[in-house]
């Protein structure tokens, strides 16, 4: 199968976005001319057959000088981490002309990236992404950051990578329940862009996100940041289903709900806003939901969840003065478009609640 080349650009630099089953080959080629090679990841992915593989080829070709295991998850995204990392590097002889590669999910190259991003004030990083997640969303825009105690993400910078490498094979290894939350911000996906729709209804009902899909969700990802690096505007477009969802996931305590889950609540949840509010029709909402819940994501939560979400949204920190502001869909011809900073109104908020509360 051949390598989908996607070019990124990003306030000034561009960088490959490699999608295809030979993409993960391909870092090796990418790092002859480095003095050294720092791999970083985390437990479960490195015992995968995908990552042992590339390990090897990285190791065969020359410079691979570290292996940097961080703790799995969110565990990974703190700053004691960060120092160890750093340390480690330096300890190693990683220079300015060091790589650092990022071989995992969404936390993998989070922290990496900001490793990447901070060390002697900035290296270059490569992000291998081995969850639906990372690859439609984490590894791409050049966002990375580790957490505080109080707050997710809150330490972080902007640092995009010098190539992106994206291999759909290595979700073979994934947690189901993984995989299927990645479908979440897949339909996002295909919700903004309701063209993309039917195939990735087909591909997250039948659980296989491949190549093909991978790409057109990533190309909508970087057009988007390419357009808004700085979230300025249209940015904002991609936390359609995000602002409810938020709210579901803090109310599920960052447990009950992964993000992908919260995700496909928060879109039915704004079709359903849209729908009461006149934008879009009913049957439109009805075929996001459809999508949705053939892919096994949840479209409704019980009405105590529904309520305690929305009194949490309201202090989501990307909230304006002037009160919250949706990213909502609006009918265009058959379909629609989606447009972003749209004041809902509290009777239509109230109905949507109801629509998407059921009894426990
Ligand atoms: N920078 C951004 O723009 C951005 C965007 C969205 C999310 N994020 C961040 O991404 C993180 C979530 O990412 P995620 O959903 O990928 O979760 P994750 O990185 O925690 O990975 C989920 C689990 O899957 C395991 N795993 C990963 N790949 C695997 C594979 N191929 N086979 C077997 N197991 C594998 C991991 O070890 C982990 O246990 C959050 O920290 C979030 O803040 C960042
Ligand atoms: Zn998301």
């Amino acid at each position: 199968m051949s390598i989908e080349i996607l070019e990124a650009r990003q306030e000034g630099r561009e960088y490959p976005v490699c999608v295809g089953t030979r993409a993960a080959a391909a870092a090796a080629e990418l790092t002859s001319d480095r003095d050294l090679v720092a791999l970083v990841t985390c437990g479960p992915v490195r015992a995968t057959p995908f990552a042992e593989r590339l390990e090897r080829q990285l190791a065969r070709a020359g410079n691979l000088k570290l292996v940097h295991v961080l703790p799995d998850g969110e565990k990974g995204k703190r700053l004691a981490e960060l120092e160890r990392a750093a340390a480690k590097l330096l300890r190693a002889g990683a220079t300015r002309r060091s790589l650092v590669i990022a071989v995992g999910g969404g936390a993998v190259t989070d922290a990496a990236g900001f490793l990447a991003a901070t060390f002697m004030r900035g290296v270059d990083w490569m992000a291998v992404p081995t969850t639906l997640l990372g690859m439609v969303d984490a590894a791409l825009g050049g966002k990375t950051a580790v957490n505080l105690p109080q707050a997710k993400n809150i330490v972080g910078a902007f640092h995009p990578p010098a190539a992106v490498l994206m291999d759909p094979t290595a979700l073979a290894t994934l947690p189901f329940r993984e995989l299927r939350s990645g479908f979440g911000e897949v339909l996002k996906y295909a919700a903004l862009r309701p063209s993309l729709l039917p195939a990735a209804a087909r591909a997250a009902a039948r659980g296989k996100a491949d190549a093909d899909l991978v790409a057109a969700c990533a190309r909508i990802k970087l057009e988007v940041v390419e357009r808004d690096p700085l979230e300025r505007g249209e940015r904002k477009l991609l936390n359609l289903g995000h602002t409810f969802g938020h709210g579901v996931e803090a109310a599920g305590g960052f447990r009950r709900y992964t993000h992908g889950e919260a995700v496909s609540v928060g879109l039915a949840f704004a079709f359903r806003l849209a729908a009461r509010m006149g934008r879009v029709a009913d049957e439109q909402a009805f075929e996001v939901e459809a999508a949705l819940s053939e892919a096994g994501l949840p479209i409704r939560v019980p009405a105590a969840v529904a309520k305690r979400a929305a009194a949490l949204m309201a202090t989501d920190k990307k909230r304006t003065a002037a009160g919250l502001r949706w990213v909502l869909p609006e009918r265009v011809g058959d379909g629609w478009g989606v447009e972003w900073d749209v004041a809902a109104d509290p009777a239509a908020l109230r109905a949507a609640l109801g629509d998407i509360a059921e009894d426990a």
